[in-house]
């Protein structure tokens, strides 16, 4: 028995090659993201991270299989190998960039204000709410908790699980705005135009980016090659506006 039987032979050396043995895709997200990722009345998730982690999969030649797990927890469940692949609108960011690595950006956004709207005289841009006696609500764990936190650091700032609840402190005028990813809060202010008022500038830069535990280049390297392939022949375009134009 030499030593070359001694080396780890079987075990697959990248997460592209364990999803081809298995047969399954794993991806994770947090569902309520709208338009990227939601639960709709049948119980399946759609959106845009959704659909394009069906194309992937298709590509692949593999099943998909989505993983919902709450947002403060989803890099560590990426580290424990709960899933594959974040596709959950994550903004790449240097500090979640020590712990994971991202492929290239497939979106950039960045966060906007909505509003209470009997504030929208008084309240004109990001700064304006740079004051304790204004409460601000957050998604914890997310882009725009750092924002707040970063930008806004005088702000009362209150930290909910789910962007369901942060968005109904809102509406219900208990805290004075609600700071997140701009697609999100465009549709959630044209669904609510009597209770709120979108600040639509966005006052961050946030590239978003699928995430993969670090060290896997193969990996990487398809899902760039990928992403320029679908952003060249068009089908990335047709998602983009059955889902952001429609
Ligand atoms: N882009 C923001 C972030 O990275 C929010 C993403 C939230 N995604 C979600 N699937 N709930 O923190």
């Amino acid at each position: 028995c030499g030593l070359a039987h001694a080396a780890p032979s079987s075990a697959p050396s990248s997460t592209l090659d364990a999803v081809l043995e298995r047969g399954v895709l794993r991806v994770g997200f947090d569902a309520g993201y709208q338009p990227f990722e939601m639960t709709n009345k049948q119980g399946q998730y759609i959106g845009f991270d959704v659909d394009l982690a069906k194309m992937v999969a298709k590509e692949m030649g593999v099943k998909v299989e989505f993983v919902n797990t709450a947002w403060d927890g989803i890099i560590p469940a990426l580290l424990t190998d709960k899933f594959d692949v974040i596709m959950g609108g994550m903004t790449v960011t240097p500090q979640r960039n020590l712990r994971v690595n991202f492929a290239d950006p497939y979106i950039v956004v960045g966060q906007t204000i909505v509003l209470r709207k009997d504030k929208a005289g008084e309240i004109k841009s990001f700064s304006d709410l740079n004051d304790p006696k204004y409460k601000i609500a957050v998604k914890l764990g997310t882009t725009g908790e750092q924002a707040v936190k970063r930008l806004i650091p005088k702000a009362t700032l209150l930290q909910f699980e789910t962007q369901d609840d942060a968005k109904l402190e809102v509406i219900n005028g208990k805290v004075d705005a609600f700071v997140y990813d701009l697609p999100y809060n465009a549709i959630f202010a044209s669904q609510n135009t009597g209770a709120v008022v979108h600040l639509d500038k966005p006052f961050t830069f946030e590239p978003l980016a699928w995430a993969i535990r670090k060290g896997d280049q193969d990996t990487l390297n398809w899902f760039n090659n990928y992403l320029r392939q679908i952003k060249g022949d068009g089908s990335y375009d047709r998602l983009y506006k059955k889902w952001f134009e429609s």
